[in-house]
């Protein structure tokens, strides 16, 4: 594997949580937020050569003081979307890989991380993902069924998702260019680039809080 930069994203606003801080910051015990669960593997993996903390400009002197224990981390400020805020992040990236990962996911396991690491001796792309339970349906606009993808075929996408650097620059360039929005960095490179794009098989703990639930549910290995 060779050496990679981390993109930790913590620029959101956390608003489907309804805290009145940004859930990063929330605390999953005494001395451990969410946000420092999300770095902690990275500063840990010998690998991870640098690790570059994407946060909102009116947050970045908190972030500075509150996680200056993580020796690979420096700070840049992010913009209004996600997407705005992976490619200001891509600007800060040393290494030739660049693994790009929410802040809000504290609960990605080593062995995760390795399988992905692994996968990039190979590959150009990849991400984690975990294969779909239910049975998904297409719905158009007036609520009726379009159609029922194979479930064999439907995987949810998680974040590490892993890029050589100059690929996944010029997919977000390719992106801004065409005012394309993604929900994900892969999507950018499947829709800009002719570079196959590597599934890896991670773990379903892997999830990302988003909703008040995911607050009360939160239980610690
Ligand atoms: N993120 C970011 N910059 C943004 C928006 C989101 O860095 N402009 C980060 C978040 O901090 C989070 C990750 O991207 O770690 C995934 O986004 P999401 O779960 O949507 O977080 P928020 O945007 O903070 O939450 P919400 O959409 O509920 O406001
Ligand atoms: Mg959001």
């Amino acid at each position: 594997m060779p050496a990679y930069s981390a993109i930790i994203l913590a620029a959101g606003k956390g608003s489907r949580t309804h805290l009145d801080y940004n859930k990063v910051f929330y605390h999953l015990d005494s001395n451990h937020t969410v946000l420092d669960r999300s770095l902690e593997l990275f500063e840990s993996d010998p690998d991870c050569k640098q690790i570059i903390g994407v946060c909102a400009s009116y947050e970045k002197d908190y972030v500075e003081k509150n996680y200056s224990k993580y020796s690979k981390l420096s700070w840049t400020v992010g913009g209004n979307t996600r997407q705005e805020s992976v490619f200001n992040g891509l600007q800060k990236v040393k290494m030739p890989v660049v693994m790009i990962h929410d802040g809000a996911r504290p609960f990605l396991k080593r062995e995760s991380l390795e399988a992905l690491k692994h996968m990039m001796n190979f590959e150009k792309a990849a991400l984690l993902m975990t294969p779909a339970i239910d049975t998904i349906k297409i719905v158009d606009e007036s609520g009726y069924v379009v159609m029922t993808p194979a479930r064999e075929q439907i995987y949810h996408a998680q974040t590490p998702q892993a890029f050589m650097t100059d690929l996944i620059l010029q997919a977000h360039l390719e992106a801004q260019k065409t005012g394309i929005e993604g929900t994900d960095d892969a999507q950018l490179v499947e829709r800009f680039t002719h570079v196959p794009v590597a599934c890896v098989i991670g773990d379903p703990s892997n999830t990302k809080i988003t909703n008040p639930d995911d607050l009360d549910h939160l239980v610690q290995d």
